[in-house]
């Protein structure tokens, strides 16, 4: 995969870009909110330096397109609202599991929609994937409501793949191809140099 540290998406009133430095206090406040963590793989953050060692990770490893994580940022303020995350790629299958999230304070205003929309649109286009995934808790009815707005597919429940805080978790599988995403006409072979 290509060097995904300077890949800048912008949608009507949204603009993705890789972590900065000066974000690590707004993705603290996200990331340290129990509401936004409930149903993650991952306990809620205690220290800004897990904001902060974020950010170097991305910056370290995004060049290598290995994973790409953008910050999903409102225009008109200038806030950073969340993120979203292409990771687990596989350039040979062509495929992605797709993870997101926006901040409590930003919910039910299509900000989701219209942030994972724009990477859809990147993954299975500039990047000629053929397949997204998602892994979601079961009991998250807004992440499953929001993949299904967008066409994604339930294709199965894994059980106790995770355990949260000592807790077994089951996970609910999505599946978008990109035939789907583009309609009818697509070929699955299609590929951009
Ligand atoms: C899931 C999440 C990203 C949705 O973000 P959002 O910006 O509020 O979603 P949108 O406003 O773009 O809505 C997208 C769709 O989901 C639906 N939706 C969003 N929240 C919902 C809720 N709480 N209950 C039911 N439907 C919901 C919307 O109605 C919309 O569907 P529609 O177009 O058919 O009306 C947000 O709740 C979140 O960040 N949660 C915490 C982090 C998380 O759990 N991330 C997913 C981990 S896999």
């Amino acid at each position: 995969m290509p060097d995904f540290s300077a890949v800048s998406l912008h949608t009507p009133r949204l603009r993705l870009r890789p972590l900065r430095p000066e974000d690590a206090p707004a993705l603290f406040g996200i990331y340290s909110d129990p509401a936004f963590m409930r149903y993650w793989s991952t306990p809620p953050w205690t220290s800004i330096d897990q904001a902060h060692a974020m950010i170097e990770r991305d910056q370290r490893e995004l060049p290598a397109g290995e994973h790409l994580r953008l910050g999903i940022v409102l225009k008109d303020a200038g806030a950073l609202i969340g993120t979203v995350s292409l990771f687990h790629l596989d350039a040979g299958c062509r495929r992605a599991e797709i993870g997101y999230g926006i901040a409590p304070a930003h919910w039910r205003q299509g900000y989701q929609r219209e942030a994972v929309s724009s990477v859809i649109d990147h993954a299975f286009g500039a990047l000629a994937l053929n397949r997204l995934e998602a892994d979601i808790d079961p009991d998250n009815r807004a992440s499953a409501r929001a993949l299904e707005a967008l066409g994604f597919q339930r294709e199965g429940r894994l059980r106790e793949r995770w355990i949260i805080d000592g807790r077994p978790s089951d996970s609910a599988i999505y599946g978008l191809l990109a035939r789907e995403w583009f309609g009818v006409n697509y070929s699955p072979e299609r590929r951009i140099e």
